[in-house]
């Protein structure tokens, strides 16, 4: 197990968000939820007919923003919501999304591009890519708060190693609950997901996680969810602050079996909502072309997503942080 951790340590912790195990996680859940029709559109848009069609490219989006042609997709990760955890938190469109995007314009604008036929077949193979990646981004609450560049910079312990709170919510949480990280471990924990969300505890709950999920407006839903994860930075995450956990010894055992539930639950959400917004997208946007004349769509000059970024202004306290470390600390570090 040791020197499992430590081969974690220097080669995963600086390239991945929610992990190469969360992120096929919920590509395993959202493929079990998904219509036989929109399974095959993806399986062509993929072009995978194999059984880990959406989790073989989770991960993509954080291989990508590592390389110089992907650097300038690195902002889409996360929105930087710049509220007061532990006291107040709240996700502020207008104020947190940057102003090259954040992970909410980015959703909204490749759930666009994913649906419109104008696009290359290559531009729709990456919108798909990049949407089953951001789902499940913005349900890991650290994605979704600026503290410290999303907790990169709170300084913690995890069963014996030196990390950060991030990279422990990213990976070596989960890692731990599952006890790998491989697809094989990642499809072991979305089966067990799959049967928490159809007849255990978070039966239930389902139905809010997709509560008024919309395509067309898609910047109101993914702002939703954010807030819905960002809710448990104050919660969960940090409840008496940052630097309690910096103080704290370990974090393993006692605050790790107090959030590990949490982060199953953000997990099944984000595939159980990517689920259903590809099911959308498919039967509101690829199988309506048929009957719904092209013209009727956005303009092509609306197809780079510009409409979906806020309101040009000073850079906020966030940008500025990140931009001096030239994005190099961007929830990933
Ligand atoms: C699809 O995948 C097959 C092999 O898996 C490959 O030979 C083919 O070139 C791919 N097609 C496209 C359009 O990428
Ligand atoms: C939308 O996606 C395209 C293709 O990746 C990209 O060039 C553009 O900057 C994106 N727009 C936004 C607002 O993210």
């Amino acid at each position: 197990m040791a020197s499992y951790v430590l081969f974690g340590l220097v080669t995963l912790q600086g390239v991945h968000a929610w992990g190469v195990l969360g992120h096929a996680t919920v590509a395993y859940i959202a493929q079990n939820y998904l219509t036989a029709d929109t399974a095959s559109w993806a399986q062509g848009v993929l072009n995978d007919t194999s059984s880990s069609y959406l989790a073989n490219i989770a991960s993509f989006a954080d291989t990508f923003r590592a390389t110089a042609a992907g650097a300038w997709s690195a902002p889409l990760h996360f929105i930087d919501a710049e509220d007061n955890p532990p006291t107040t938190c709240n996700v502020n469109f207008a104020r947190d999304c940057g102003t090259a995007g954040c992970v909410v314009s980015a959703i909204a604008n490749y759930t666009q591009r994913a649906g419109d036929a104008r696009l290359t077949a290559a531009n729709i193979n990456e919108a798909v890519k990049f949407l089953v990646h951001f789902v499940g981004d913005v349900t890991q609450p650290l994605h979704d708060e600026a503290l410290a560049l999303g907790g990169n910079n709170i300084p913690v312990h995890f069963m014996g190693f030196s990390d950060n709170l991030h990279s422990d919510w990213d990976t070596f949480m989960p890692q731990e609950r599952v006890g790998g990280g491989s697809l094989a471990d990642a499809r072991s924990w979305a089966n067990t997901l799959i049967a928490e969300i159809n007849t255990g505890t978070f039966s239930s709950q389902k139905a809010s996680w997709i509560a008024g999920d919309n395509t067309a407006s898609a910047t109101t839903t993914a702002t939703r969810w954010a807030s819905d994860a960002n809710a448990l930075v104050c919660t969960v995450v940090m409840p008496q602050g940052a630097a309690a956990l910096t103080a704290t010894p370990d974090l393993f055992p006692t605050y790790y079996n107090g959030v590990i539930g949490t982060i199953e639950l953000q997990i099944a959400k984000g595939g159980y909502r990517l689920a259903n917004w590809l099911n959308m997208i498919f039967t509101k946007e690829v199988a309506r072309r048929d009957i719904e004349p092209l013209a009727k769509r956005v303009p092509e000059s609306e197809l780079d997503g510009h409409s979906f970024l806020p309101e040009p202004r000073a850079p906020s306290r966030a940008e500025m942080a990140r931009a001096a470390l030239g994005y190099r600390c961007d929830h990933e570090h």
